[in-house]
């Protein structure tokens, strides 16, 4: 059985990978997720605010989703081992390079233009084999338009092609007018992939004290269904490397991925929350799907339900929905 795939050029042992985060951060972990199989490591991202000195803005961002972390175990790094500065985050990028054989995608988190995006050069120089960029924005502002946010993450990437000749993924949140759309502009900007999608981590309003609260809430398999839509209805539309990020959490879920169209598939919640090693169990599962439904490699499976591949296309548009609203019973 041949589990192989590619992404963003990378030729790939097998499809999944940890999601970033920082359970990378710690080695002892990223030994963990090698011998469990993954293919490659994602970094934890390191923030244009750290990059042009705006410490506190990343502290904010870290304390979020620290203080709803009750159930953290082990695995996740004490808060004094990050975030990484831009130096030590170049350094680690170099000891990940010398501690696993497995490809490292760096992660650069911004929202628009800036020094940081030349930072990119140095995340190359420094060993790593692709850069992912993240550009989670809330656009707040009654003044800026849909084409606003489009042509931010266009210029970030423009920006990241013209100093790096290294693969680059962006991640995108699915909150796009028309997503197809962006997906055809950014690989005409030089993106090699995209990862499918950010999850917005919603405030929540706290009744007893009045006040609204950052809340992390991790992911369950349900999440995937939004991926498992875009995937299908993108995979023809584009030759970009497809990543599914968001709600992986059984081999299930990789398969579902797979077929609607991801050449990979990061995990993170369920990392986090039940060790590296959970990995190996994800990998096994998948081997065994593919087994019982006789497909004899990966690349067989990836897209094989897309929009175009699928027995019934109107499942992934506006005919399910017509179809799932007028047939409802009680
Ligand atoms: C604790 C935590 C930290 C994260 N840190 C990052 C990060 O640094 N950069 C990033 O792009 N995504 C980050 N994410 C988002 C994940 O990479 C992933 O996209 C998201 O959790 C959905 O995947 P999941 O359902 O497998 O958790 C983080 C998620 C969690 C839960």
């Amino acid at each position: 059985m041949d589990l192989s795939t590619s992404y963003l050029g990378l030729k790939l042992k097998n499809p999944l990978m940890p999601g970033a985060s920082p359970l990378v951060d710690n080695f002892d972990n990223v030994r963990r997720l090698e011998d469990a199989g993954a293919a490659a490591i994602v970094m934890h991202s390191l923030f244009a605010e750290q990059i042009e000195g705006n410490q506190t803005a990343v502290n904010r961002h870290i304390e979020r989703w620290q203080d709803n972390f009750a159930e953290a175990t082990s695995f996740f790094p004490h808060s004094d081992d990050y975030p990484l500065g831009p130096d030590e985050y170049l350094g680690q990028i170099a000891k990940l390079k010398k501690a696993t054989s497995l490809p490292v995608i760096a992660s650069l988190n911004g929202t628009n233009v800036g020094s940081w995006t030349d930072y990119a050069r140095q995340i190359q120089q420094a060993g790593a084999d692709a850069i992912e960029l993240n550009t989670y924005f809330l656009a707040t502002s009654r003044t800026m338009t849909a084409a606003d946010i489009e042509n931010r993450v266009v210029s970030i990437v423009v920006s990241v092609r013209g100093s790096v000749n290294l693969p680059i993924a962006v991640k995108l949140s699915p909150f796009y007018s028309s997503f197809a759309h962006l997906a055809g502009r950014l690989e005409q900007a030089g993106a090699d992939g995209i990862v499918m999608f950010n999850r917005f981590f919603q405030p929540e309003i706290d009744l007893e004290n009045l006040e609204v609260i950052p809340k992390l809430d991790l992911s369950t398999s349900e999440d995937l269904r939004l991926r498992l839509r875009w995937l299908g209805l993108l995979r023809d539309q584009v030759k970009l490397s497809l990543a599914c990020s968001g709600g992986i959490h059984f081999p299930s879920d990789v398969a579902k991925a797979l077929l609607a169209g991801a050449d990979v598939a990061q995990v993170t919640t369920e990392l986090l929350t039940r060790g590296p090693q959970r990995l190996a169990d994800l990998l096994k599962g998948l081997t065994e799907f593919m087994a019982a439904q006789e497909y004899e490699s990966v690349s067989q499976m990836i897209g094989a339900l897309s929009l175009r591949n699928c027995p019934d296309p109107e499942a992934y548009e506006r005919g399910n929905y017509l179809r799932i609203l007028q047939l409802w019973k009680e």
